[in-house]
């Protein structure tokens, strides 16, 4: 199955920051990407903005190496990769500064797409909005894009919010969650909104509980000053692992588009309950080779590495429903799953000796992107009925054909709808301010306590207590899977 690529309009994309290494090593390798797939029109230029005294050639030198590093096979193709850096622009500016901003008003062109990248720290997103506005370069199809974090706790996120309403509108803001952007994130919302199948089964009267697992096989390399400040909780729950539950958890919105969307997960983070501290464990990783306290250079740190909680969400659907979230570093593998899993068959028609089998739809975001059904069936062979489990394997890969065995990249999808004018994959101010509502008093909690993490050893599954949280439900989490 061969999918089509539909070209965009034309657009100038600023990257404030466009030599820092998320420019780099993903949004540059993604719009590269998309530029191999034919998805930029004639005359759409890039333009890269930092401090650093680069000229054109040297910059587009640095995103021809970063090329060669992270765009997988299509930096291969010279003739793609000199083509593309062809609308490879740069221009020494500081956001704190009126160096360069004239330049850059220069470059830009009046009547197509205007995208502004913020990838710079969040003390950046005041001034940059307010030259972007006294430099006069704001038009009716401006939008600016925003990364993660998006502030610190309640308070820093509505102050953001506000700092950015003062010079755009809600409609031109687009923050990213990169989750969003992920290719079976999108088939979640298709798997649960285009069939017949699943929905009518997806609330508490069917679904016995839902499992969201984030685990990471990393540390914290290169980011310990922001990690030692944020933790678990701020750095992954309070954004990716939400963002999870809210699509996992909403009513199906009268339409896929971007208000209609949101207003569903708004919902959804409004209805939770706040989180009992007995339902939550925090862990900090430790071991020989990898320690946390020795990674951020602080024996006494009491910032979480790891946290899983069980939360509900106090509605119709799912009251009785236990969502069991956790997310870590330096666990057992890099595998991030959603598990849904239904009930018990109300009876047995098979007898005692069948044991118990229950449906799971597990949606993997990664590795290996896909989705699969655990259904009951008959083991093959005579002599009486055995029941045992099988997967129904949705493997995009397969399913698909060989072209979507590369599926692509979150930022591609993201960039791209940037450039489209669609906002249905990116977080509104409002949900991020409720996610930081639930969020806050937890860590209130903690510090009102003096909270310690449990140690939990590198390359395992996390902390005792964490099995435990579900043992004591009679439940045990799915295992973390390469
Ligand atoms: N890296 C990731 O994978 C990742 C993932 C999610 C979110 N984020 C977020 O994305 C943002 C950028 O992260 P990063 O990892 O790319 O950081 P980084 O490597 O430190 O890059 C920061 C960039 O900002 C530029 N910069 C700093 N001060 C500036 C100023 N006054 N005026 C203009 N440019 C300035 C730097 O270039 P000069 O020094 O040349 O000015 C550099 O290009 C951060 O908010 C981060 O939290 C990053």
């Amino acid at each position: 199955m061969v999918s089509r690529v539909i070209p965009v309009d034309p657009f100038d994309l600023v990257i404030f920051g466009g030599t820092g290494d998320l420019a780099q090593g993903k949004i540059l390798p993604a719009l590269f990407r998309r530029f191999c797939a034919g998805q930029w029109a004639e005359g759409a230029q890039v333009i890269g903005a930092a401090r650093t005294d680069y000229d054109r050639d040297k910059f587009r030198n640095l995103v021809r190496n970063s090329l060669e590093s992270h765009a997988g096979r299509h930096s291969q193709d010279t003739a793609a990769l000199n083509a593309f850096l062809q609308r490879v622009d740069y221009v020494t500016l500081d956001a704190v500064a009126d160096h360069g901003w004239a330049e850059l008003a220069q470059k830009l062109q009046p009547d197509r797409v205007r995208a502004f990248y913020f990838s710079v720290g969040p003390r950046l997103f005041g001034p940059l909005a307010e030259r972007i506005e006294a430099y006069d370069l704001t038009t009716p199809q401006t939008r600016i894009v925003v990364e993660k974090p998006f502030g610190h706790d309640l308070e820093s996120a509505r102050a953001l919010n506000a700092t950015l309403a003062a010079h755009f509108r809600e409609s031109q803001i687009y923050r990213i969650d990169h989750y969003l952007g992920k290719e079976t994130v999108q088939n979640l919302m298709a798997v649960r909104f285009g069939n017949m199948l699943f929905e009518p089964l997806w609330n508490s009267q069917y679904v016995d509980h839902i499992q969201i697992t984030v685990a990471e096989s990393v540390g914290i390399n290169g980011r310990e000053e922001y990690y030692e400040r944020a933790g678990a909780m701020r750095d992954m729950m309070q954004n990716h692992l939400m963002q999870l539950l809210c699509l996992i958890a909403m009513e199906p919105p009268a339409k896929f588009d971007p208000d209609a969307v949101r207003d569903e997960k708004l919902k959804v983070i409004r209805a939770l309950d706040p989180v009992k501290p007995h339902h939550i464990v925090r862990g900090q990783f430790e071991g020989e080779s990898s320690s946390y306290r020795k990674a951020v250079g602080n024996p006494r740190s009491t910032t979480e590495s790891y946290v899983a909680l069980r939360a509900h969400i106090s509605n119709w659907r799912w009251a009785g429903t236990p969502f069991y979230l956790r997310t870590g570093k330096r666990l057992v593998a890099r595998s991030s799953v959603i598990n849904v899993m239904f009930k018990d068959a109300p009876h047995s028609i098979f007898g005692a000796d069948a044991g118990r089998h229950a449906n799971a739809l597990s949606i993997r975001l990664q590795p290996n992107e896909g989705i699969t059904l655990k259904v009951t069936i008959k083991e093959p062979g005579q002599g009486g009925m055995r029941l045992v489990d099988v997967p129904l394997d949705m493997s995009f890969a397969e399913a698909l054909g060989a072209e979507n065995q590369d599926p692509p990249d979150a930022y591609e999808r993201l960039v791209m709808d940037v450039i489209r004018g669609n906002q249905t994959l990116f977080m509104r101010g409002d949900e991020v301010e409720a996610a930081w509502a639930w969020t806050d008093p937890i860590i209130a909690g903690w510090q009102a306590r003096g909270d310690v993490p449990k140690p939990y050893e590198s390359g395992s599954t996390g902390p005792g207590d964490a099995e435990l949280l579900m043992k004591r439900d009679g439940r045990r989490w799915q295992g973390i899977n390469p």
